[in-house]
């Protein structure tokens, strides 16, 4: 009998991609094979995403155009990943076109649950464990330039926003030398970038081994060029890791630093446990220490109760900031949380949105001079592959801003480092000169 195809298609964060990859070599070891398209499968499978409203919607949308495979086909579909977690039986009913249901820690069980399902019989698995990090399983990649690496999986911070920890569980971290080892295998297959992934990255701990450390190991790493991490929460961030970020050469000099609100009412609300004073002096120090490092954030606009002038206050942490780029958000009311149990999502969307589109276009600005402001500079960039156009090279400054130039130099390949003078720019992408040897 040939063996059942599986398509899967995956939403939301980094964190997913990296799973999609768990679930790949998991069904792999139990004989599926894989296809790049859902008419061509037997299984499709969506790893989805619980954090906003509108990701909810996505997968709804998929999921309804996959209803003629199944009614035609008879094909198996199962939902994955944190929306699966979070709604649960709800997403098993008995009109439902969902056979399987499987959450982040039930991966093991999946070929199970599709032979079950396979059978006829509808299939779930959502408990989540306070063990899991799935530290035999060899993520299955496809050889790249970068590779995601999970270090820890869960979060214990219980923003009040947030359904993260109610989808992913507690957190655990994976030991130091079981992410090395990923690493030098991921080096030694071509990669030559990491990002370490956590929902709390900077709280990684292994009992021996504290986040800097680990951060320092993997830069270690032979053949291994450049090494992120993403994200981290500011309440986490002590000197020893601004040091490492700082010293060693290999590690990017871009954080990533979610905001979330500039106002103290808001942030107490959202239980981030910092005030706004306090992660601007974080900013401070951290380009005190090493002023090329490259900052990023999260903004949320219109949380429950947010007034206008506190509003304002997230408005001018951007102003007085200016982050190299900031994703803004427009808060979403998620099921579980304790902000869905205790406040009321009372900001109307009409002032939701409008607080959306002043925040984007002020970023927007403060990005394009921050992007317009590294003309002349000669950056080192490391090659992902061909741009938009065949003619030119698309890679990343250290910083990780997107940098395209033109293909003048035969030997450069996806995984080069080379030095680009920055000649134009534009919000999202700066352009370079031929690269110089
Ligand atoms: N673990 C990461 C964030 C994961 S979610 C961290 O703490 O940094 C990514 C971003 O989504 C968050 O930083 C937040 O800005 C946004 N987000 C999370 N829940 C949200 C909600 N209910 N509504 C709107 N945005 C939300
Ligand atoms: Fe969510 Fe907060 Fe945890 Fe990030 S730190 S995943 S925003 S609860
Ligand atoms: Fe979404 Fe789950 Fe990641 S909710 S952002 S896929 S951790």
């Amino acid at each position: 009998m040939r063996a059942p195809c599986v398509y899967i298609e995956t939403f939301g964060c980094q964190m997913n991609e990296y799973d999609t990859e768990l679930v790949r070599s998991i069904l792999k070891n139990r004989g599926y094979g894989f296809t790049d398209t859902a008419d061509a499968a037997d299984v499709v499978l969506l790893n989805t995403c619980a954090i906003r409203e509108n990701a909810h919607n996505k997968v709804y949308g998929h999921l309804g155009a996959l209803k003629h495979l199944k009614e035609d086909k008879g094909v198996v579909i199962g939902v994955l990943g944190c929306m699966a977690q979070n709604l649960k039986t709800d997403l098993m009913g008995k009109d439902s076109l969902i056979d399987v249901l499987a959450g982040p820690d039930s991966y093991r069980a999946l070929p199970d649950l599709l032979e079950q399902a396979a059978a006829g019989k509808k299939a779930l698995a959502v408990d989540l464990s306070e063990y899991e990090t799935y530290v035999d399983i060899a993520p299955d990649r496809v050889a790249g330039v970068a590779a995601w690496v999970a270090v820890m999986r869960g979060c214990d911070n219980f923003c009040t926003f947030c359904v993260v920890p109610y989808t992913r569980g507690r957190e655990r971290s994976r030991t130091l030398p079981d992410v090395v080892r990923e690493i030098e295998a991921a080096a030694e297959s071509g990669c030559k970038q990491v990002t370490l992934l956590g929902q709390n990255v900077n709280s990684y701990h292994d009992g021996t081994s504290d986040f800097a450390d680990l951060l320092c190991a993997a830069a270690s790493v032979s053949g291994i060029e450049r090494v992120r991490f993403t994200s981290p929460h500011p309440k986490d961030f002590p000197e020893k890791l601004l040091d490492a970020v700082a010293e060693h050469p290999k590690i990017c000099k871009h954080i990533h630093l979610p905001a979330q609100a500039g106002n103290d009412r808001i942030l107490a609300m959202m239980n981030r446990t910092y005030t706004c004073t306090e992660y601007r002096k974080l900013v401070e120090q951290i380009l005190t220490r090493c002023p090329q490092i490259v900052l990023t954030t999260d903004i949320i606009a219109g949380f429950c109760s947010e007034a206008d002038d506190e509003y304002k206050e997230t408005y001018r942490l951007l102003e007085d900031i200016r982050f190299a780029s900031a994703y803004v958000f427009k808060y979403s009311e998620r099921k579980h949380t304790i902000a869905a149990r205790k406040f009321a999502d009372d900001v109307s969307e009409q002032v939701k949105s409008e607080r959306v589109t002043q925040l984007i276009e002020l970023q927007r600005g403060i990005s394009l001079a921050y992007n317009l402001g590294m003309i002349g500079e000669v950056m080192e960039i490391l090659v992902e592959g061909e741009g938009k156009r065949a003619d030119q090279w698309m890679g990343r400054t250290d910083g990780n801003i997107v940098t395209v130039f033109p293909k003048t130099h035969g030997t450069l390949k996806p995984g080069s480092l080379i030095s680009v003078r920055i000649v134009d720019a534009t919000v999202t992408t700066l352009y370079g000169e031929s690269a110089l040897s």
